[in-house]
């Protein structure tokens, strides 16, 4: 079931070259991005450790374009309101309760500061997870790859699951809800992935591992709205 929407791009700077974190971002601004996707991890959730508020901040003053934040991290709760502040715009926790106790508090508080509001969930976790949180929702970022590296292989066995949260959206009365897939897109896989549903693409090395990054994200896009409906 395709979405209603128009496909939007988001590169996740996760790829990028942090030496040069303003010019990459406005780079790949020129280049067409919607978004700009920041994997945001804290060495608990996954192994590795990227980026804080501060960094955030230091994004928020490279672009005009909404910052979506994906929180892979155990706890968001204690960082929210600081990324709220540093200027996200875009809010996603994981589902999972082991790293967001309380998720439907979690979401509320996102939406109370005036963002968006999402919720991540793994290839391993089931929409159960997630079904009583949907109203509080504006985007849920379907896990196309388990978390924590950059430049894994696309799981083809998350697109069952992407196409009953595009029916339960609709079946809710929630067709404005935005269905993300994040790891492992790129002009083959996101054409599989429009076609189950999803409308926001997360492209980290597909886009900021080829030489021209506005070629790459005109790549997609076109491979991903060209599919046959
Ligand atoms: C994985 C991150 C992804 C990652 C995607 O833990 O959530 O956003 O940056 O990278 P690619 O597009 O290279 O698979
Ligand atoms: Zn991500």
């Amino acid at each position: 079931m395709r979405s209603p929407h128009a496909i939007l791009m988001a590169p996740s700077i996760l790829a990028a070259d942090f030496g040069y974190l303003a010019d990459e971002i406005q780079a790949v601004e020129r280049g067409g991005a919607d978004l700009i996707h920041v994997d945001v991890m804290d060495g608990q959730f996954v192994p590795n450790i990227t980026f804080g508020p501060a960094l955030v901040e230091a994004a928020r003053r490279a672009t005009t374009l909404p910052l979506n934040l994906h929180l892979m991290m155990v706890n968001p709760e204690s960082l929210i309101d600081a990324f709220a502040k540093a200027g996200a715009d875009q809010i996603m926790v994981q589902a999972e309760s082991s790293f967001t106790v309380h998720l439907h508090r979690t979401l509320g508080r996102i939406r109370d500061l005036g963002k968006s509001a999402g919720v991540a969930i793994n290839p391993g976790s089931p929409l159960a997870l997630i079904e009583e949180v949907l109203h509080m929702c504006d985007i849920v970022n379907v896990m196309t790859v388990n978390p924590g590296f950059g430049g894994q292989a696309f799981l083809p066995e998350t697109m069952p699951k992407l196409r009953r949260l595009r029916a339960l959206c609709d079946a809710a009365g929630r067709p404005e809800m935005r269905i993300m897939v994040d790891g492992g897109i790129s002009v083959e896989t996101a054409p599989i992935a429009v076609e189950a549903g999803a409308d926001v693409l997360v492209a980290g090395s597909s886009v900021f591992g080829k030489p021209d990054y506005g070629q790459a994200i005109a790549a997609i896009r076109t491979a991903a709205t060209t599919i046959e409906a």
